[in-house]
């Protein structure tokens, strides 16, 4: 992993050659582990977008090759939609009740932070998103201004575990009740507050932990008042979900559990944390509810969305 990485985050042209490189050998790998052989398998679900180009064509192209050598049907898959089906994958093959649906899914990534109206598994409506950074840049740039390694949000979480989540206080974006959020002016007050905590004395490894943890604390509770505020606009919801890389984040898993019990509703996040970060597991998982909700037009799938370019035919390869 390490030669593709830098402190920033990965470099387009490394990570599509290492994928070339091992996708092979890592298909091979799953098959064994599972103990199946391709004649086991329905079809080949694949990432079709967004992401990075040169691994979107190498996932793609592969995908393409299997499917006509293999004789079996390709599944295009939107990268979000392998997010919201992530909290029904489990290791241990133990299966929880199905969802009741209409579901109320955050969607939290380094990448994209959605706040998704849910009707089945594969349709749902865009209500809100963020106008600036995502929840996970928000936590990944705070980590670079702090000091810490790359991937910044666990690193940031690691420092706030000690600190004190009260100790400053960070301005509530849009403030307004409304679905959208915003995450840029969180971290320049960050950017402010270190700067001027530098020029006046050193900041102790305390200070830091407090910093720390008043920034995540002012992340989370962002997040959690556009779900609060949802709730009110969709009384009909069942559950709410909170996925993607950021649903791996202790502080957001227990302060929206406390907020679905407040509010009567069902509570889910993927059941382990390898399933809240990016994984392929998650896009066979969109695969198969594709196939099941929408068996006779696989080719021209919709994921329906009321106020953002997501709304896309998804095409056949
Ligand atoms: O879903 P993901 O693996 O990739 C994208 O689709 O972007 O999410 C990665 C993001 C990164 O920004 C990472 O810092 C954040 O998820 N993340 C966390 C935690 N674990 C991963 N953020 C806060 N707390 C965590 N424990
Ligand atoms: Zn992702």
């Amino acid at each position: 992993m390490k030669d593709f990485m830098h402190r920033g985050g990965v470099i387009p042209e490394d990570a599509a050659r290492k994928q070339l490189e091992c996708i092979i050998p890592v298909i091979k790998e799953a098959l064994t582990q599972a103990k199946v052989s391709h004649a086991d398998i329905d079809s080949c679900a694949v990432t079709h977008s967004p992401g990075l180009l040169g691994s979107l064509l190498v996932g793609t192209t592969v995908t393409r090759v299997l499917g006509e050598v293999w004789g079996k049907p390709i599944i295009p898959v939107h990268h979000t939609l392998g997010h919201l089906t992530s909290t029904w994958l489990c290791s241990d093959c133990h299966i929880d009740p199905e969802p009741v649906f209409p579901v109320l899914t955050l969607s939290v990534s380094g990448g994209h932070t959605d706040l998704w109206y849910r009707t089945s598994h594969t349709v749902g409506m865009l209500i809100g998103q963020t106008i600036d950074d995502a929840a996970g840049e928000a936590f990944d740039k705070g980590a670079v201004l702090l000091g810490l390694p790359y991937p910044g949000g666990p690193e940031l979480s690691k420092l706030a575990k000690d600190g004190n989540p009260g100790a400053y206080s960070f301005p509530h974006p849009l403030k307004h009740q409304e679905l959208n959020c915003s995450f840029s002016g969180l971290k320049t007050s960050l950017k402010y507050l270190l700067q001027k905590l530098q020029a006046e004395s050193d900041i102790t490894q305390q200070r830091k932990a407090d910093i720390a943890s008043s920034y995540e604390h002012a992340i989370v509770d962002h997040l959690l008042s556009r779900v609060e505020h949802a709730l009110s606009l969709y009384p009909d919801t069942k559950e709410v979900h909170c996925v993607g890389g950021v649903s791996a984040n202790r502080v957001l898993r227990e302060k929206c559990e406390a907020l679905c019990m407040r509010e009567n509703r069902t509570f889910r996040v993927p059941k382990t944390l390898r399933y809240c970060t990016d994984n392929a597991a998650m896009i066979a998982s969109a695969g198969y509810y594709l196939q099941k909700e929408h068996p006779s037009s696989l080719g021209q799938l919709f994921i329906t969305s009321a106020t953002s370019d997501l709304r896309r035919v998804v095409r056949a390869l």
